[in-house]
């Protein structure tokens, strides 16, 4: 098995960062939870909670272990503790003390996402499946000017586009520590991106209407998902946090 200390180092020191996993990596012995996570595990009682939780763990996990901040220590992924604040979004702890990181975690159709920034930015990602959306969900949650951006692009290009805005409104609502409580109207999403070029990073610009702030939204596919990664300060592209453990 390689040391993540190996080869963790393909990042930038300023970040945001970013991993995906694969539920079938999640190791089937628990014992990388810390006590506090088993105990939460335990509650929970939907197989399928139980499956994105644990995905969310692992992925923030094997994330958080390739990071500079932890490069010099000798950490276990028990010794680190992954829960939600009192607003919903999660925090890491690092034996019972608070990372300096924000952190953010998306998992969909067996793939964990976690995004991570220094503390002092805000930072959201989401993985989504790039499907068709009605009429009707465009008026309901996209602004007027979404909407004119879309209803001008052909059908195939306008679904990867819509589900990348909605990812992108997504993580800038996690950002926010606010979630889906917020109306998704008030995330305001741009995009000169050309069909195929979501195969690597590409920018969109997010605005929040109601706080005024800017984001910086990076979207790529990544198999047939849309992920997206956004900060506040705007940011250079995210970085791989890379390696096995
Ligand atoms: C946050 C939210 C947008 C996530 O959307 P989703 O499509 O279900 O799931 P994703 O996989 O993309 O993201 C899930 C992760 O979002 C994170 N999250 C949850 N609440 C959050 C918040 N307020 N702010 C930032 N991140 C949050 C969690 O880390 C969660 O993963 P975990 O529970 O395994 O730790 C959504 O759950 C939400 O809006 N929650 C707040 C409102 C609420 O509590 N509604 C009750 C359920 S309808």
């Amino acid at each position: 098995m390689r040391s993540y200390r190996e080869d963790r180092d393909h990042s930038s020191p300023s970040g945001p960062w970013w991993r995906v996993e694969r539920f079938e990596k999640v190791p089937s012995e628990l014992d990388w939870l810390s006590s506090e996570e088993r105990r939460h595990l335990n509650r929970l009682r939907v197989e399928k909670r139980r499956r994105d939780w644990l995905l969310g763990r692992w992925t923030a996990k094997s994330a958080l272990l390739r990071h500079p901040y932890l490069s010099s220590s000798s950490v276990e992924p028990c010794d680190l503790t992954v829960r939600p604040a009192a607003d919903g979004a999660p925090e890491a702890l690092l034996r019972n003390r608070r990372l300096p990181v924000s952190l953010s975690l998306s998992h969909r159709a067996g793939w964990g996402l976690c995004a991570l920034a220094p503390e002092d930015m805000l930072a959201g990602c989401d993985l989504e499946v790039v499907e068709a959306r009605s009429s009707g969900f465009l008026s309901d949650y996209y602004s007027d000017e979404e909407q004119a951006i879309l209803r001008s692009e052909p059908d195939l290009h306008m679904d990867q586009i819509a589900t990348f805005f909605w990812a992108a409104k997504e993580s800038t609502l996690k950002a926010l520590r606010v979630g889906l409580r917020a109306d998704t109207r008030r995330i305001q999403v741009s995009s000169s991106a050309e069909p195929g070029t979501f195969g690597r990073w590409t920018r969109l610009t997010v605005q929040d209407t109601e706080s005024d702030l800017s984001f910086g939204a990076w979207g790529r596919m990544l198999g047939a998902l849309a992920t997206v990664v956004v900060t506040s300060p705007p940011s250079r592209e995210p970085s791989k946090l890379d390696g096995g453990l």
